[in-house]
């Protein structure tokens, strides 16, 4: 069984940094210092990401007869999301660092034990301030760090900012035993905040209107797809004449201020979502969430994430969204731990309800053959797209020692990524870019390939090294034109070319005429 706490922060400092090098993703407005939780995605990211986009919606829509899509606004009207509960609850308990000023996840504090250092305040000269604060001392650790911190703690408050910490006088020292407490912060042992709860919805003016009053002057940035599927459902059953159990599938950008955004794309402030709502009758709901389950874990089988390094936690009581009565989380071993990719939620009639509730108006379904009425249930399977984008770039990393032509071995940075979510299908090279024939023809494959998939003319270089530079951004073929494929070595080769395997850096000689339909059978 697999270690699910295993982490590996090398691998994934070099992961991000072949992102940057190679234009995968980038850290949004970096000219400026960077926008904490946001990512663009470059040149070779944004191909990845359109192919899994694309692959999904595929698998989901087009070849499902009983799922339909939809793309709803990204500004939501707050009456929906009031009745979603997510004005009254969408929130995270947040703390601060007294000291830091950080601002912590009250839930996600690991638990510590130690000895508790409480001061009520601290004096200088004339000067004192009354306050308590505290800092938590590890087994081990010298009383000296508690005060010092509490001096720098007590120091803020002085009005000479340059004053050395070491000149304050702490008041009255006392200590406790702690056991697993979350009080205070793990990075300086300082006291924290009282947890509080933090809306995680980005709110926004809409209009010309700037009354905090007006319920029309006010909107949010979706926090999740799942709600125009809710509020269209009526829209789309009337339009489309589907007949429960059906679904409905969006892709979108959804918006969280999340405290504590990191691990990379992991946790973002902006990301995009990929979710089907399931209706059903209330008596499949249960056995549709173990089928949907399934499903989705051989779609991320298919697209080159493998079974062993996917996990399923079924969430416990307790642990589930307010409108869950049962929820898988698939979960990836990534480099930084096992982590949520997607979601797989029974959301019952739930939403439904509150929004036929609240607007007043009827959202029910009318069975024809058993005549009856009645708010169908929902499965929700909720995927991200950047979270599984993510999981695919770490996936795919592999640094192997491999040997060079001349005998030397080197290390080759290779990126396997599954032919259908690889940026670039195929690279094209002319063997010697002063041959016009093999220029001519390699540019004749490139245009017939284009039409079809996302492909790459590089004549730059030693063959060897346009390779490795494939290699590395994962392209899972390379095409060469040399000179058999003029003819004049040997006539049976005439129009054929080297097609180079990333994987197994096989080759093998193809006519030219063969590479559309090989390739396309290999990357859909
Ligand atoms: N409609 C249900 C819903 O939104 P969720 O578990 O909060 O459920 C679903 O989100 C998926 O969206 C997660 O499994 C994750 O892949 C992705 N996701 C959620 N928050 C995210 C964030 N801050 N950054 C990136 N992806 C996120």
């Amino acid at each position: 069984m697999a270690d699910k706490e295993y982490t590996d922060p090398e691998r994934m400092e070099k992961i991000v940094s072949l992102c940057k090098r190679r234009g995968f993703i980038y850290q949004s407005a970096e000219l400026y210092g960077g926008l904490n939780g946001c990512w663009d995605y470059g040149p070779l990211g944004v191909e990845v990401k359109r192919n899994l986009k694309e692959y999904w919606w595929r698998r989901n829509v087009q070849e499902r007869e009983d799922i339909v899509g939809l793309d709803g606004s990204i500004l939501t009207h707050q009456s929906v999301l009031t009745a979603s509960g997510h004005v009254g609850g969408f929130s995270d308990p947040m703390c601060d660092c007294l000291l830091s000023k950080a601002r912590l996840r009250a839930d996600q504090i690991e638990p510590q034990s130690g000895t508790a250092y409480h001061y009520t305040g601290a004096r200088e000269s004339e000067w004192s301030v009354a306050r308590d604060f505290a800092v938590l001392l590890r087994e081990g650790e010298n009383e000296n760090r508690a005060r010092k911190t509490a001096r720098q703690y007590y120091a803020q408050f002085h009005p000479n900012k340059s004053l050395s910490p070491k000149a304050l006088e702490l008041v009255g020292e006392s200590t406790t035993e702690e056991e697993d407490t979350t009080r205070y912060n793990p990075e300086n042992g300082s006291l924290l905040t009282e947890a509080r709860e933090f809306n995680l919805m980005f709110k926004t003016q809409m209009g010309a209107s700037s009354s905090e009053e007006d319920p029309n002057a006010v909107a949010y940035l979706r926090p999740e797809t799942a709600q125009s599927i809710f509020t269209q459902f009526k829209n789309v059953l009337d339009t489309s004449r589907m007949k429960v159990p059906f679904g409905i599938a969006q892709i979108g950008k959804a918006f969280r201020n999340e405290i504590n955004p990191r691990n990379f794309t992991f946790r973002s402030r902006e990301f995009e979502q990929m979710e089907i709502e399931y209706f059903c009758r209330p008596e499949d709901g249960l056995r549709l969430t173990d089928e949907w389950l399934e499903n989705r874990l051989t779609f991320y089988n298919d697209i080159g994430l493998p079974r062993e390094k996917l996990h399923v936690l079924d969430v416990p009581d307790g642990e589930r969204a307010h409108y869950s009565k049962k929820t898988y989380d698939i979960e990836f071993d990534f480099p930084f731990g096992c982590q949520e990719l997607e979601g797989v939620a029974y959301r019952t009639d739930y939403d439904l309800s509150k929004h036929q509730e609240h607007s007043g108006r009827p959202i029910e379904y009318f069975d024809e053959a058993t005549k009856e009425k009645f708010i169908p249930h929902v499965v929700e399977p909720s995927a991200g797209c950047d979270r599984t984008v993510l999981a695919l770039l770490c996936e795919a990393f592999e640094e192997e020692e491999v040997t060079d032509a001349k005998g030397k071995s080197e290390v080759r940075t290779v990126m396997r990524l599954h032919p259908r979510v690889a940026p670039i299908k195929a690279a094209i090279f002319p063997l010697l870019k002063k041959n016009e024939e093999q220029v001519r023809i390699s540019r004749e494959i490139q245009h017939s390939l284009e039409r079809f998939m996302n492909v790459f003319y590089d004549q730059t270089g030693a063959v060897g090294r346009r390779y490795r530079r494939q290699d590395e951004v994962g392209t899972p073929f390379c095409i060469t034109v040399d000179f058999e494929t003029l003819g004049e070595e040997n006539p049976e080769l005439k129009d054929t070319v080297t097609l180079r395997h990333r994987d197994s850096m096989e080759q093998e000689r193809i006519a030219i005429s063969d590479l559309l339909p090989r390739l396309l059978d290999e990357i859909q």
